[in-house]
């Protein structure tokens, strides 16, 4: 999958030592991933003044860089990179020689204008792709990669060593998959759904300080006012209603005792039952 993935692109761009940025808050194994292979994790902290997203200003504010990650749409926020934003980022990667990974997960998974590709912008960024979000194919453990020339060959040396191949009956499945676009986008239509009731739910519990949920399956939600320990009230909640969510420190180590991310991926019955428990918490 992605995972995979951002290992080897990881390994093939980046020598240890090398000062790669992530968002805070951002998908956690990105920081995991570049720590265990020894390079040098600069957060850039973003929050609802630039929509979570990175910008120029924030990136010149932690010095020298050698790689950018960005994920549009995001995890945990949901957010994306509108073109013009993303066209910005790449020029800026470009023109200072900064590496940039794009995980593009979750493309296919939006409620409003389809996420721009870094490749459009960028003829030294990498992609991450997988079919474990719009393809559903989540244990299959398939994705791809999209490499600029000069890292084709490293990467293939990589995975020959790493991995050897993806699983031949992924493969075959993933081919079939690409032909099941009624059954997926009856997936994206029914997320969207669920987006509605839960961000409805949310308000209702005087939870409205949302990142902007664009695209992929996920709410993340300033609970401030509510508490400054987020992983104690995702306990509870989950004591008291059955409800999971998951602590905003899974992302953010700075910021995030003050927000929850819920998924919102299960069945619409399963969405609105959630709902209606949380709201008992807030009557
Ligand atoms: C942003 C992001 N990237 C990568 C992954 C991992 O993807 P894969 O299942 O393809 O390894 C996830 C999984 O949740 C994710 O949210």
């Amino acid at each position: 999958g992605a995972s995979g993935g951002f290992v080897l692109a990881t390994l093939a761009a980046f020598d240890a030592g090398d000062r790669v940025a992530i968002t805070e808050p951002g998908y956690g194994a990105y920081r995991n991933i570049l720590e265990a292979l020894d390079v040098a994790v600069v957060p850039i902290p973003v929050g609802p003044d630039t929509r979570f997203n990175p910008t120029p200003r924030l990136l010149d504010a932690v010095g020298p860089l050698d790689g950018l990650v960005v994920a549009s749409p995001a995890n945990p926020t949901g957010t994306i990179l509108t073109t013009a934003e993303m066209r910005t980022l790449t020029s800026y990667a470009q023109e200072r020689g900064i590496r940039m990974l794009s995980d593009e997960i979750y493309h296919g998974i939006t409620y409003g204008p389809v996420a721009p590709t870094a490749t459009a912008h960028s003829e030294s960024a990498v992609v991450v792709q997988s079919f474990s979000k719009y393809y559903s194919m989540t244990g299959w453990r398939l994705g791809w990669l999209i490499l600029p020339d000069d890292l084709v060959r490293p990467v293939e040396r990589l995975a020959q060593n790493l991995f050897i191949s993806a699983p031949a009956l992924s493969q075959v499945a993933a081919v079939a998959a690409f032909d099941s676009t009624a059954e997926l986008d009856a997936n994206v239509a029914r997320y969207a759904t669920n987006r509605r009731i839960l961000i409805e739910g949310l308000a209702a519990c005087g939870i409205t300080r949302l990142a902007p949920a664009d695209g992929a399956f996920y709410v993340y939600a300033d609970v401030s006012h509510i508490t400054d320990d987020s992983q104690e009230l995702c306990r509870t909640w989950l004591e008291k209603t059955g409800v999971a969510a998951t602590p905003g420190i899974d992302f953010d180590p700075a910021k995030g005792n003050r927000y929850v991310r819920f998924c919102y991926a299960e069945s619409t019955g399963d969405i609105s039952e959630a709902v209606q428990r949380l709201k008992t918490l807030f009557s």
